[in-house]
């Protein structure tokens, strides 16, 4: 019986070594962090946060711990910054300190480090200094990006007419139009709705966003041991971000046989000078790996934000039709019927830039933001966060914030304009995030909500399927991202 005893015994004794073990480095590791619910071995807090509602888990820990604090995603610590204050001077004041990017596992695997979303140090500096100064530069050139985007406009509101004005689900409509914007500066062409390749691109871009976007991804995220025992999704992933490299490469050879270094008409053409300027850099980060993930990353970032804005956009506008008369009026006296909006329009009509910064404070589409990591070991209010902590700001925290915003819960254009009518700037606006790493698209991404949101307007009148009484607004939580419930609407001529 004793030789039985042995093994079970010497088990229990190794368990609760290992258990003692990891008991002491977490809690050796917690002296100087900053407060916040004691981890589980192993788990950490996990039990502690829906993963279905991350945001409102943390939101509840701070009004015990306060606006900086610790929670444990497993082994590993995460601060969590919550409220203005502590997200500003974090992501603002302490903004080198604070822009490296957290860790994505998933991401990670799939981008080998590359591209712009996901990679740190040297080389995401360098392809951040050059997609910004592409962008702007894009911006000026003869075919500049307003062009583009009123030209899609167009395309957007004549796909939107064949709809006769009878009942549809908007997604796919408004899925196309952020996506072939993305299409028509990266290769300088956009596609027909209906055209194979860029159905292909927009699948495997949504079917990725829904992979990453499931609640377990936040699970694998943080055991990324768990990856390699469901190689399902993750497969998937590689390949459609294979489809997109393959692709990119293809049109990338088009590109370098008709290149003309005076004339650049799109990003891959200023990326193949630039890496033409730096070939015989041996540590250049302009290289075809990072041309691809890049790009990748651009349809990524910018196709499914976009998209799903919009498409809140137009439910908000359903269910408030005073607000959708009032800027209906604005553009009948800015713009008219006739000339199709553009960005000049936009200082002339406060209350439709006031709608458009409401409906994304409302929608709060990425609630706790892209994770962040401290660059190096940072004091932060007297606690010592070592390099590499990742860091969560709770973007909700600021954007529903009572006294900036009353009545944060409702919708009301008027969180943006003065006692005039004039359009208020709000420093709590982080819908595009803060600091260093803040949204590398902003500028198009507002252009597009613009453009495509008054030309909209400026062709049909919403008219609503169902009692308006009946629609429901509130944002789904779907993993990281919220999204507007399903809805249908009618696309009126005015
Ligand atoms: C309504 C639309 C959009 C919203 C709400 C949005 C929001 C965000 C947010 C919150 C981040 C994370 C910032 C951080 O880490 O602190 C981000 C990053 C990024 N966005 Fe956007 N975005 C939008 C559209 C776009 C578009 C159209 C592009 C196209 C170029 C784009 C490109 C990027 C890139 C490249 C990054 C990564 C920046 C970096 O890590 O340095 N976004 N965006």
């Amino acid at each position: 019986e004793s030789a039985t005893m042995g093994p079970v015994a010497l088990l229990v004794l190794c368990l609760s070594c290992l258990l003692l073990l990891s008991l002491w480095i977490q809690s050796s590791g917690r002296r100087k962090l900053p407060p916040g619910p004691t981890p589980l071995p192993i788990i950490g807090n996990l039990l502690q946060l829906d993963v279905k509602n991350i945001s409102k888990s943390l939101s509840n820990l701070s009004k015990v711990y306060g606006p900086v604090f610790t929670v444990y995603f497993g082994m590993k610590p995460t601060v969590v910054l919550h409220g203005y204050e502590a997200v500003k001077e974090a992501l603002i004041d302490k903004g080198e300190e604070f822009s490296g990017r957290g860790s994505f596992p998933v991401a990670e695997k799939a981008n080998q480090g590359f591209g712009i979303i996901f990679s740190n140090g040297k080389r995401w500096k360098e392809i951040r200094r050059f997609s910004l100064m592409t962008l702007r530069n894009l911006g000026m050139g003869k075919r500049n990006i307003e062009d583009r985007v009123q030209e899609e406009a167009c395309c957007l509101v004549e796909e939107l007419r064949k709809t006769n004005a009878s009942p549809c689900d908007p997604t796919f409509i408004l899925g196309c139009a952020p996506c072939n914007v993305i299409c028509s500066i990266i290769f300088q062409k956009r596609f027909d709705y209906k055209d194979k390749v860029f159905l292909n691109i927009m699948e495997r871009f949504n079917e990725n966003v829904k992979i990453l976007n499931s609640p377990w991804i936040q699970i694998y995220n943080n055991c990324p041991t768990l990856l390699d025992y469901f190689p399902g999704s993750q497969n998937k992933i590689f390949k459609n971000v294979d489809f997109i490299k393959s692709y990119v490469i293809e049109k990338t050879k088009e590109h370098q046989a008709s290149l003309d270094i005076h004339n650049p008409r799109d990003f891959i053409d200023y990326f193949l000078i630039k890496m033409e300027q730096e070939k015989h850099n041996p540590h250049g980060e302009f290289t075809i790996d990072n041309l691809t993930i890049t790009v990748s990353d651009f349809f990524g970032a910018g196709t499914e934000t976009t998209s799903t804005t919009l498409r809140y956009a137009l439910l908000l506008l359903l269910k408030h039709p005073e607000v959708s008369a009032k800027v209906q009026e604005e553009i009948d006296r800015v713009i008219g019927r006739e000339r199709s909006p553009c960005m000049q329009d936009r200082s002339h009509m406060p209350y439709t830039d006031a709608m458009v910064h409401e409906v994304q404070r409302h929608l709060n589409f990425l609630p706790t933001n892209l994770p962040h990591a401290v660059t190096c070991d940072v004091n932060f209010r007297n606690y010592l966060i070592p390099k590499g902590t990742t860091i969560i700001t709770n973007l909700t925290s600021v954007l529903r914030d009572d006294k900036e915003f009353p009545n944060p819960e409702k919708f009301d254009p008027g969180h943006f304009l003065d006692e005039e009518g004039n359009f208020k700037k709000s420093d709590y606006f982080m819908a595009f995030s803060a600091g260093k790493r803040m949204c590398a698209g902003e500028g198009l991404a507002r252009m597009e909500l613009f453009l495509f949101l008054t030309t909209i307007l400026q062709k049909f009148t919403l008219k609503a399927v169902v009692d308006i009484k009946d629609l429901d607004v509130t944002p789904v939580m779907n993993g990281f991202a919220s999204v507007p419930p399903p809805y249908q609407l009618c696309f009126i001529p005015v």
